[in-house]
């Protein structure tokens, strides 16, 4: 039987909880499907500061590593929010993905049809949206140097090397070959000298991909009309920063940021997560939506071991789950024929599965 070894990463807040349930529903579809998961927990974030004084423990980045994929949570909260910057569960976030190298930060943005009432747009404009943010994740100005601030300035330097540029270009053309084919490439090249090289590095790549059509959009412009329209997208390629901005707004046009996954992946491992953040405001209450994290789990299964009949019956038992009308209770006043709490919501998609 094939075995994968997964590193659990619970993280702070809300993070136990929604992991706990796609650990159930990854259970369940592995016995249906034939596989086995050893899992090896790790501890990121606030909850990893407490007990060691460091938010990334080394031993946490050797078991990640050492795994084939990683399932994350979420991590930060209040708590942390005034230590010194280096010590923020955010900056462990930051030099894990560096470590991990996952240079693609894949967020898709899907409406579903039941849930076509809780979008922010109206339906007419959000029906059927299906797109896919390509986020350049471990370099642009999260990342360059130089950075600092003294007592009168801050700065920061957005820099990106053709390298890096080549990289994401290729697997957001790769990831539209499996889509609809159109990549629209966000950058803001009519003011900033990075953009003008993103813009001509990815017109080189794309000449590899002639069966892709290429556009190119000004984030500002792209962030208009991903209100405006946003079925125009398939694949948005983009960098780190625009990337955070632009995956959130895109989130909220399915409704509730609790249904989105993300996959962040590189040339030695995937990290799978959902989009959203650790939610200590309503941690331990059994509220929380897990549709997220076992969205991710689906991604996991898909990109990182090509277990596609097994992702296939995930993606489609959270459907069942939301058109029988079960609801967590963020999406309770939308058609919902039963709020559940996040244990039932794992429950029932778990019980689709095995059925
Ligand atoms: C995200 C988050 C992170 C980011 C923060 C928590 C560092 O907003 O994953 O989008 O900015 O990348
Ligand atoms: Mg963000």
């Amino acid at each position: 039987m094939k075995k994968y070894k997964i590193a659990l990463i619970k993280g702070d807040g809300i993070g136990p909880e929604i992991i706990d349930e796609a650990v159930k529903v990854l259970d369940s579809v592995a016995s249906c499907c034939g596989f086995d998961i050893a899992y090896t927990e790790a501890f990121m974030g606030g909850c990893a500061y407490d007990i060691t004084g460091d938010p990334l423990p080394q031993e946490t980045i050797n078991i990640s590593l050492s795994s084939d994929a990683v399932l994350f949570g979420a991590i930060g909260g209040e708590k942390w929010d005034n230590l010194p910057r280096e010590k923020r569960p955010e900056s462990g976030l930051l030099r894990f993905r560096k470590e991990l190298g996952v240079y693609a930060n894949l967020r898709p943005a899907v409406v579903y049809d039941e849930l076509i009432n809780a979008s922010s747009l109206k339906p007419s404009i959000v029906k059927g949206v299906d797109l896919m943010v390509v986020r350049e994740l471990i370099g642009g100005i999260y990342f360059g140097e130089p950075k600092g601030r003294d007592e009168n300035r801050g700065w920061n330097t957005m820099v990106y090397t053709r390298d890096e540029i080549i990289r994401i270009a290729h697997q957001a053309f790769k990831i539209a070959m499996t889509r609809k084919k159109k990549v629209c490439s966000v950058d803001k090249a009519n003011v900033l000298d990075v953009s003008q090289l993103w813009r001509e590095v990815v017109i080189e790549v794309s000449k590899e991909y002639p069966e892709i059509e290429l556009t190119h959009m000004y984030v500002d412009n792209a962030a208009m009309q991903l209100i405006r329209d946003p079925r125009q997208f398939d694949v948005i390629l983009t960098g780190n920063i625009f990337g955070d901005i632009l995956s959130d707004e895109a989130s909220m046009l399915s409704g509730s940021i609790g249904l989105l996954p993300s996959a962040s992946v590189g040339a030695k491992i995937g990290v799978y997560e959902p989009i959203h953040g650790s939610a200590p405001d309503i941690a331990g209450q059994g509220i929380a939506n897990p549709i997220a994290t076992i969205a991710s789990v689906s991604m996991m299964l898909r990109y990182a071991f090509g277990e596609i009949i097994a992702a296939d019956k995930i993606d489609s038992a959270i459907k069942r789950a939301l058109s029988e009308g079960y609801r967590t209770k963020d999406l309770a006043q939308y058609d919902a024929k039963e709020v559940c709490s996040t244990s039932e919501m794992g429950s029932i998609i778990a019980n689709y599965i095995e059925r």
